[in-house]
């Protein structure tokens, strides 16, 4: 079992991507806990200010501190988190080694940016690991949040009912997945590879392994 605390100013960009499939799943069946906090409701004063100006003269908004640090003190007063991880796009690039390790912690934060970013303080002083999900930058980090979650509770065992299934995934092998198919053997003219329909299950397997390791080559040459 994972508990997932995510900290962020718009909850409504989680609830949806984690509410369906694979992640409600793992969640209804106990694999999972994935508790969403409303950083406003730790905001101060009677408009529950969450964002000031920069320091310094920047144009945009900076999240301050103390909403932050409120919340974080009382989830960390009930529990002790073994990440407490801030999604940037400056922090370590995300890949699924990354994400195996974190599907065995037991409790962990994430943090979610928004606005030109955090007061650095909160990244000296609370955050224990950044990660970025790729070279671009997003409005937010709520949907890196929800990739990030997605990644992790879909390998915590016994959520995918077919044990094997998330062990065959893209990456876990350090090889793209090769081609699947269903039926009809032919569409349009268009058949299924003959080797799948010979029920020779040791060629079939040598001839997925061709598929992936040909497909990486032509594919993600970086991975070899
Ligand atoms: Cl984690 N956050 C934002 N705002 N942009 C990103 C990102 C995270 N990862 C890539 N781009």
């Amino acid at each position: 079992m994972i508990r997932i605390d995510i900290l962020t100013v718009v909850p409504e960009l989680l609830e949806s991507p984690l509410g369906y499939s694979i992640p409600k799943r793992a969640q209804e069946k106990g694999f999972a806990e994935v508790h969403i906090h409303n950083i406003r409701e730790y905001g101060k004063g009677s408009y529950r200010q969450v964002d000031d100006y920069a320091f310094g003269g920047d144009a945009g908004m900076v999240m301050m501190i103390e909403p932050i640090f409120e919340l974080v003190r009382k989830l960390k007063s009930e529990r002790t988190y073994d990440e407490i991880i801030y999604l940037t796009p400056d922090g370590e690039r995300l890949a699924q080694p990354c994400v195996n390790r974190l599907s065995t912690l037991e409790n962990i934060m994430i943090l979610c940016g928004h606005y030109k970013g955090i007061d650095h303080r909160i990244r000296e002083h609370l955050i224990t690991k950044e990660i970025s999900i790729g070279d671009y930058v997003l409005s937010g980090g709520e949907v890196a949040a929800a990739v990030l979650v997605d990644a992790i509770v879909r390998i915590v065992p016994g959520v995918i009912s077919d044990e094997t299934s998330a062990l065959t995934d893209s990456f876990q092998d350090g090889l793209l997945a090769p081609p699947v198919y269903t039926r009809p053997e032919e569409f349009n003219g268009w058949r299924v590879p003959e080797i799948l329909l010979s029920g020779n299950h040791r060629k079939i397997a040598e001839w997925q392994e061709e598929q992936a390791l040909e497909r990486t080559r032509q594919l993600r040459p970086d991975l070899l």
